[in-house]
């Protein structure tokens, strides 16, 4: 028996099995089933509109096609299923319950814009989904800050104790990412959401299609606006993975961050049992999987990212098979980041902070020095000069082995007359905290309110 295809008529032999094999995708693009059903009834419909199909066609049309996709919610549906892609394999099993009628689904229909349609609506529906997601992470991070509202860490540089910050001042910092990213995945959305049906294989649809009316049928914002663009082009997808890819690189550092404040080195914070997975030989262990996952995934991502950008690159216009290699990366990027996200909100919610472990590691280096130059600069000395005072004060206290809180107030007089008494509680990290009130500012009472606007904010985007 030769298989159903949506093309023949012009071969005198059919396509060899290593050719077949070699060249079907419904293995992966499965998973576009719904959406094709979904564009394929609107498209039953636009064809009831401009007279190829009468009303009740339409009706019998659409029955089949949601009785299809009832059929497809079984796990057997795909089992031997040679069929050549999605599309192929949905118009055969449309024959099956309509009969000669699903002949004319096709009509003024190309795949090529039926494959930019079916990721389109499968992506509108996952970017949705992630957006959520993303949304509930940044609700765990603020929750997560008011839960230690003033506990005190040190920020770093280089790796190295810099500043004192506060720990929500920190976590917010992640949240203003994480708010960019939802915007991009957004922006994605919006370029994703515009109907290409209509354009034909490349040329235009030879029926007087409302496209328009098709749009509205769909949900899509607007209609593309050149025929061969749509064939040719998957920026749409692009701008997911670039979105995808970025809200990555944030996770990973993230991740990063809270495998070496988990540490025993660090001991900042303890992350739950639940996220985390012991050693088979070595009893004590308590190990940071769920982030190293979420770290390693990333990379998996901006893999995916750069396959789709390469496999474009030096396309000829307009459709090219190369672009079926499009699927894999967009499906397993969507699937790494809706999964990350998810586990990054559940080890966020699992977090005890330790709040004195940070607060020594303040107390006991010297991120007040710039607290100190910053006092002296206010009491009229150049900030140049006050930075050297500051340094060789640093200097000697560590030949001496001496922490801030060693230093008494005439001690500090001493050391260099621009210092005053006063200024001897500088070396307290929280005390300087408190000169940083401004937008943006780790003071605590711009922290408290960048909290409420954080909170704000994450309402808006719900
Ligand atoms: N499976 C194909 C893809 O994903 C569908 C489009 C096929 N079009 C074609 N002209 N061969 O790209």
């Amino acid at each position: 028996m030769t298989k159903m295809k949506l093309w023949g008529g012009r071969f005198e032999e059919g396509p060899s099995e290593i050719f077949e094999q070699f060249s079907g995708s419904l293995h992966f693009d499965k998973r576009l089933i719904g959406a094709d059903i979904r564009g394929s009834q609107a498209f039953a419909r636009a064809l009831g509109r401009v007279g190829i199909l009468q009303a009740e066609e339409v009706d019998q049309l659409c029955a089949a096609f949601a009785a299809i996709g009832e059929d497809a919610k079984k796990p057997a549906f795909f089992d031997g299923a040679g069929d050549e892609d999605v599309h192929t394999l949905v118009i055969r099993k449309l024959k099956e319950k309509a009969g000669h009628l699903a002949d004319k689904i096709h009509t003024g229909r190309s795949r090529n814009e039926q494959v930019s349609l079916d990721i389109r609506l499968w992506l509108r529906d996952e970017i949705d989904a992630a957006k959520a997601e993303l949304a509930d992470l940044m609700g765990s991070l603020v929750s997560l800050g008011l839960r230690y509202p003033d506990a005190v860490i040190p920020g770093y540089t280089h790796m190295r104790r810099a500043q004192a910050v506060l720990w929500p001042h920190y976590l917010l910092a992640y949240f203003e990412m994480f708010a960019r990213d939802w915007e991009r995945l957004d922006q994605a959305r919006a370029r994703v959401n515009v109907l290409p049906l209509g354009s034909g294989a490349l040329a235009g649809s030879g029926f007087p299609f409302d496209r328009e009316a098709i749009a509205a049928d769909l949900g899509f914002a607007s209609v593309t606006r050149n025929s061969m663009d749509v064939s040719a082009d998957r920026d749409f997808a692009l701008d997911f993975l670039y979105a995808a890819s970025t809200t990555m690189l944030h996770l990973s550092r993230l991740a990063e961050d809270w495998i070496l404040y988990s540490s025993e080195e660090f001991g900042w914070l303890e992350l739950g049992d639940g996220v985390t997975s012991g050693s088979s030989l070595m009893p004590q262990k308590k190990n940071p999987d769920s982030l190293e996952l979420i770290r390693g995934k990333s990379g998996r991502v901006f893999g995916s990212f750069s396959s789709l950008y390469v496999t474009m690159k030096g396309l000829p216009l307009t459709y090219n098979r190369d672009m079926q290699e499009d699927k894999e990366p967009i499906f397993d990027a969507a699937d790494q980041l809706r999964g990350c996200l998810v586990m990054a909100k559940a080890v966020a919610d699992s977090i005890k902070l330790n709040p004195a472990k940070p607060a020594l590691a303040a107390q006991e280096s010297w991120v007040v020095a710039t607290d100190l130059a910053e006092a002296l600069a206010k009491n009229g000395t150049a900030f140049h000069q006050a930075h050297q005072i500051a340094g060789r004060l640093v200097l000697e206290s560590i030949r001496a082995g001496k922490r801030p809180s060693d230093w008494t107030a005439a001690e500090l007089c001493a050391f260099a007359p621009e210092f005053t008494a006063d200024m001897v509680r500088l070396m307290n990290p929280s005390e300087g905290m408190k000169t940083r009130e401004l937008i943006g500012g780790t003071g605590p009472a711009s922290v408290a309110e960048a909290l409420d606007a954080a909170e704000a904010r994450l309402k808006q985007l719900r």
